[in-house]
């Protein structure tokens, strides 16, 4: 199957892709990088191994429908069998999300249906949790608000900074893209309607 993966900074759920698809743990093929800033750092990392990318800048963009059309028309002549917002920092409106409905996952930090939105790890911490974790689920018109395919957790620590937090919570997050990106692209689990089916069982 093959991937747009989108991003719009570090990258780093790109490089756990990208390195399951070299280990052999991950079926697919990334058929392009796209990202909304033209100095994201993934970009060089993708064109360095042989990756096609796509970056338009969306920072002053103007019309908001205008661009998120270019850029998903863009996304789309790659032909992805499924997108992958990994660290994609802008809301695509209804228009670009629908005709991928099922085929666009999305990596949140945060135990969604919590906390959607920014600011996970300064929330978690503000609400006093015992728990804090990263969700991958379908994208909707929603912001962070598709059905969740598939959570990891961990432990809030006494002392836990919001940095802390990141950095104890983006190793998890590598591992469960990569778990759910291979469920989505094998075709093992998929979206039907609200619910989700992996091999004929709802989740
Ligand atoms: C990750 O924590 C992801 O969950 C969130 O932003 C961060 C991006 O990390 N959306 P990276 O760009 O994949 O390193």
């Amino acid at each position: 199957p093959r991937l747009a993966v989108l991003v719009s900074g570090r990258g780093s759920n790109f490089d756990a892709l990208r390195a399951a698809i070299a280990a052999g743990r991950l079926h697919a093929e990334i058929a392009l990088l796209a990202s909304n800033r033209a100095d994201a750092p993934a970009l060089v990392r993708a064109r360095a191994a042989d990756i096609a990318t796509f970056a338009s800048d969306s920072r002053g963009s103007g019309d908001r429908a205008a661009w998120d059309r270019a850029f998903m028309a863009a996304v789309a002549a790659a032909q992805p069998d499924l997108i992958v917002l990994a660290g994609f920092m802008r809301r695509l409106d209804a228009t670009a999300v629908a005709p991928w409905l099922g085929r666009m996952l999305n990596i949140h930090p945060s135990l969604l249906p919590k906390y959607p939105g920014l600011d996970t790890h300064q929330r978690v911490l503000a609400a006093g949790d015992a728990e804090h974790g990263a969700s991958v689920h379908f994208v909707t018109a929603e912001l962070d608000g598709g059905p969740v395919l598939a959570q990891a957790r961990m432990p809030v620590l006494p002392g836990d900074t919001p940095a802390d937090l990141a950095a104890r919570l983006l190793p998890l997050e590598h591992q469960l893209l990569v778990a759910a990106v291979a469920a989505v692209a094998s075709g093992r689990c998929r979206m039907q309607g609200t619910a989700i089916l992996c091999g004929g069982q709802i989740l």
